[in-house]
C-alpha cells in the first residue's frame, strides 16, 4: 500500500529488534463506540452549524489533520464548520471566537485526557459560561466531553454537569489517540467517513507487524541518518491540505523521541510555497537535514492549463497538462535537486488522498515512531519535558496572585 523508497542512503545496516512492538490494539474499539460517535455526530449535524473543538496537542491535532486532509478546499463536507480553541492563551483569539460563535448554532467537544491541561481548561471555563448564558439548561446537551474514563478534573465536571462523555483509553497517550473518540468524533461531525479511516489504520497495523515492513525500514533509515550526524528531518508535501498532517507528524515524532538529549528535530515544509523561502537553505545551507516527501497519487479535483494564442508567458509547452501532473513533476525535480545538494530524500507514496489512506498513513507513522524510539532507546509514550514549562508557568502565575493580593 505504501510505496517506500529512499535514495542516496546506501547500505543501511539492519538492527534486529526482537519484534515490532504491538501497542496498537486499542484501534479495535467496540462497535458500540463507533455507533455512539456517529449518532452524536448526526445529532450535531442536525442541530448545529458549528462544532467548537477545545483541546491541545494530541487532543486535537489528529482530528484537525484528518479533517483538513479530507475536506475540499473552500467548503465543508456537510455544512458543519469545525473551529478550534484551547491551543493558545490569546485573549484576543477567544474574545473574537465568541463573537464569531454568536451568529451560529454551537456544539462543543472538549477533549483532554488528563483533564487539567491549562490551555484547554481555561478555554473551556470561558466557553462553558458562554454556552450556559446562551443556551441555559440546553447547554448540557450541547457540550460533549472526551476524557479519561475514571479520573481527572474534566471527568469530575462532566459528572457534575451530566454532560455526555466519550473515553480516552487509559493506555493511549494523546499523540497516539487519533483512532479513538478523541479524533473520531470531530471527524465524524465534519463528515469524514470514520469507518474508512479506521479501516485504513487497521490495514496499516496488519501490514506493518513484521521486520520486513516499510515502517521498520523508514525507522531504520532515519536512525542511520541520525547516526551519520543529520540533525533534522523535514517532512514535505506538495498539497496544501496536508499542512496540518505535517503538524500532527511533528508532534508525534518530536514528543516521542526528543528526550535524554537524543532525537532528530522534526520540521515541516509546504511546497511549493516554501521552495521560495526556506528552500534556499535546504538547497545550499548547513548540511544537517534530510527530507521525507509524502505524496498521494490521486487527489480529487484537477484543472488543465489552457492554450493561449499569443503565448506571451511562454507557457504553451504546458498547455493541455493538468496542474496536478505539473505538481507531481515539480516534486520529482525538487527531490533530484535536493539530493544533488546533499539532502538525502525518503519517498512515502500512497495511491489516493482519502480517509482510508490518511488512516493508513497515520498508523504507519505511529508504528514507525514507536520502532524508531526503540532504536534510540527512549520511551515513546512519555513527555517529561512538557511538564517543565508548565511548572515554571504555574510558579509565575501563583507569584502574580500573591502580588495582586499584597
Ligand atoms: O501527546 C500528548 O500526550 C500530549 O500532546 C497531550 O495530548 C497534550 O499535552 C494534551 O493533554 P491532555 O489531553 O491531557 O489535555
Amino acid at each position: 500500500m505504501i510505496k517506500y523508497t529512499h535514495t542516496q542512503i546506501l547500505n543501511i545496516p539492519k538492527i534486529e529488534l526482537k519484534q515490532i512492538p504491538e501497542l496498537f490494539n486499542y484501534i479495535n474499539r467496540p462497535t458500540e463506540e463507533y455507533l455512539a460517535i456517529q449518532r452524536v455526530a448526526n445529532e450535531v449535524n442536525q442541530q448545529a452549524g458549528i462544532l467548537l473543538v477545545i483541546g491541545v496537542g494530541g487532543s486535537f491535532l489528529g482530528a484537525r489533520a484528518v479533517i483538513d486532509a479530507c475536506t475540499p478546499y473552500f467548503r465543508t463536507l456537510n455544512g458543519v464548520e469545525i473551529v478550534y480553541a484551547g491551543q493558545n492563551m490569546s485573549g484576543s483569539y477567544l474574545k473574537q471566537l465568541l463573537t464569531f460563535l454568536d451568529s451560529k448554532d454551537v456544539y462543543v467537544n472538549v477533549i483532554s485526557k488528563s483533564g487539567s491541561t491549562m490551555e484547554t481548561a481555561l478555554a473551556f471555563r470561558i466557553v462553558k459560561q458562554y454556552m450556559e448564558e446562551r443556551y441555559g439548561f440546553g447547554s448540557k446537551q450541547r457540550i460533549i466531553v472526551t476524557t479519561d474514563a475514571n479520573k481527572g478534573t474534566l471527568k469530575q465536571i462532566a459528572e457534575k454537569e451530566g454532560y455526555r462523555q466519550f473515553e480516552v483509553p487509559t493506555n493511549v497517550g494523546g499523540r497516539y489517540s487519533v483512532f479513538t473518540a478523541v479524533g473520531l468524533l470531530p471527524m465524524a461531525v465534519a463528515g469524514i467517513d470514520i469507518y474508512e479511516f479506521v479501516r485504513g489504520g487497521k490495514q496499516a497495523d496488519q501490514d506493518h507487524s513484521t521486520l520486513d515492513c516499510s515502517a521498520y525500514q523508514y525507522a531504520l533509515t532515519r536512525f542511520e541518518l541520525y547516526k551519520q550526524g543529520y540533525a533534522i528531518e523535514l517532512l514535505a508535501s506538495f498539497e496544501p491540505r496536508l499542512n496540518k498532517l505535517h503538524e500532527w507528524w511533528k508532534q508525534l515524532f518530536g514528543e516521542s523521541e526528543g528526550k535524554e538529549l537524543k532525537g532528530l528535530y522534526p520540521s515541516t515544509v509546504n511546497y511549493s510555497t516554501d521552495l521560495h523561502a526556506i528552500g534556499q537553505f535546504i538547497q545550499e545551507g548547513s548540511r544537517i537535514m534530510f527530507e521525507t516527501l509524502i505524496h498521494f497519487e490521486n487527489i480529487e479535483g484537477d484543472i488543465e492549463i489552457p492554450f493561449s494564442i499569443d503565448n506571451i508567458d511562454g507557457l504553451n509547452y504546458l498547455a493541455g497538462r493538468s496542474m496536478n501532473s505539473i505538481n507531481s513533476t515539480s516534486k520529482d525535480g525538487v527531490a533530484l535537486a535536493h539530493e544533488d545538494g546533499g539532502v538525502p530524500v525518503i519517498h512515502i507514496e500512497l495511491p489516493k488522498l482519502d480517509a482510508y489512506h490518511v488512516g493508513y498513513l497515520m498508523m504507519f507513522f505511529m508504528k514507525a515512531c514507536v520502532i524508531s524510539a526503540n532504536l534510540l532507546e527512549v520511551n515513546p509514550f512519555d513527555q517529561p519535558g512538557v511538564e517543565a514549562y508548565k511548572k515554571k508557568m504555574l510558579e509565575l502565575l501563583k507569584e502574580d496572585v500573591v502580588k495582586v493580593r499584597a
